[in-house]
């Protein structure tokens, strides 16, 4: 069983806190930083009962010494710093006599920020590859570990699932949170459940459409993902975007699931992605070198009608290529439909979060992931190996 951070004691315990501070961040300056603010919790929590707290987190990819540079914390950390509200220090390395003697010297609600723990990937990717001995030296700096990284939780990394196996660990609040909306949607959703399932790459989520096949009412498609159903389902979808590789997944989940499904009735259209063309056209109407941008009005209608009787709603990417003003009336509308719907509206993180964000219905979301690839992983395989690494850490006796 998972423990949580409200089961222990951290008075005067050294803690280590994974969190997902990966956010998206342009020329040094952070562009969102939901993934930080929604850490507050936690990090409070920590500091008014007096824990010692070391914070890990990841931040892109690093693979070589010039990835160091584009791959800091430090405007993370002027960002928490900045806010006034905590102590908090910087450790510009991730491992050795520096951090060890910050980690020693830690007054009670005080905290450090270590650089990003993927800077250990110089060395033989010993952060992604889960090395035991990086595992064991950054358990070794702290008493408790907490998880608080649900974006990061399906990676088999040492900071995630590595840590937990040599020190008591629990999850934090953003991740207990994450799992109490998520969890419903993969075993008892209110019904109707309608997902509405949009994105470029159909390869990321055949296997989650496949698994939300089960409990939802139905999955309304768009965006690349409605492309290669359409396909499937035998229509010409002249040289818009498919997945090739899912055609076949996709033509047995149509076979399987021929009421859930729901494609569009039609879309909108461009020669070759133009900004200045584009047409609404029924789906047979679509020729050669037309490329789906957007569901048309006849779709919206029908995702509305459906929409409008749902008690649950899980949204999950776009449907229309809606950083291109000619295809983003699609999903403003369907948005728009969702917010004044009185049901219960869970939002996956990634382009759907960003969408949220853009057109500003944030507040009139239930609950919006922070996780990206972790909540997808998390709906179709029903676990995460960062959730299986506190459970076990809980199985063995670790002392
Ligand atoms: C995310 O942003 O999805 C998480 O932080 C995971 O990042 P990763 O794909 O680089 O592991």
């Amino acid at each position: 069983m998972i423990k949580f951070l409200k089961d222990i004691d951290v008075k005067d315990k050294r803690v280590i806190v994974r969190v997902d501070y990966n956010v998206p961040m342009q020329d040094g300056k952070i562009t969102n930083t939901k993934k930080i603010d929604d850490s507050f919790e936690t990090l409070n929590y920590l500091v008014k009962n007096d824990a010692k707290i070391i914070i890990l987190s990841h931040f892109g990819r690093v693979k070589t010494e010039e990835d160091k540079k584009s791959n800091s914390l430090k405007p993370v950390f002027d960002y928490i710093k900045g806010l006034n509200k905590y102590d908090i220090l910087y450790s510009s390395v991730v491992m050795g006599s520096m951090l060890d003697t910050m980690a020693k010297n830690l007054e009670p609600g005080q905290m450090i920020l270590v650089e990003n723990t993927r800077y250990m990937d110089l060395e033989g990717n010993l952060e992604s590859k889960c090395d035991i001995q990086l595992s064991m030296y950054w358990a070794s700096l702290a008493d408790i570990y907490v998880d608080d990284a649900f974006g990061s939780m399906h990676r088999n990394h040492a900071s995630i699932t590595g840590i937990p196996r040599h020190i008591e660990s629990v999850a934090g609040f953003l991740a207990e949170k994450e799992i109490a909306n998520l969890k419903p949607l993969i075993t008892n959703p209110d019904h109707p459940f309608v997902v509405v399932m949009g994105g470029a790459k159909l390869t990321d989520k055949i296997e989650l459409i496949y698994s939300l096949a089960e409990t939802a009412d139905h999955i309304l498609l768009g965006g690349g993902i409605a492309n290669t159903f359409l396909k499937a389902a035998g229509y010409d979808i002249g040289s818009s975007l498919v997945s090739d590789e899912a055609l076949t997944k996709a033509t047995s989940i149509l076979a399987e699931f021929p009421d859930k499904i729901i494609l569009p009735k039609d879309v909108i259209t461009s020669p070759s992605y133009s900004e200045t063309i584009y047409e609404m056209k029924k789906l047979d109407e679509i020729v050669i070198d037309d490329v789906i941008g957007d569901i048309g009005g006849e779709a919206i209608k029908n995702y509305a009608r459906i929409l409008n009787s749902a008690k649950t709603i899980f949204l999950n990417g776009t449907v229309g290529m809606y950083e291109q003003l000619p295809f983003s009336n699609g999903t403003q509308e369907i948005l728009e439909i969702i917010a004044n719907t009185s049901a219960k509206k869970i939002v996956g993180g990634g382009d759907a979060g960003a969408a949220v964000k853009k057109y500003k219905y944030e507040k009139d979301m239930d609950f919006i992931s922070t996780g990206g690839g972790a909540t997808l992983t998390y709906i179709a395989n029903r676990t995460l190996p960062g959730l299986e690494a506190l459970e076990e850490s809980d199985e063995k006796d670790i002392s």
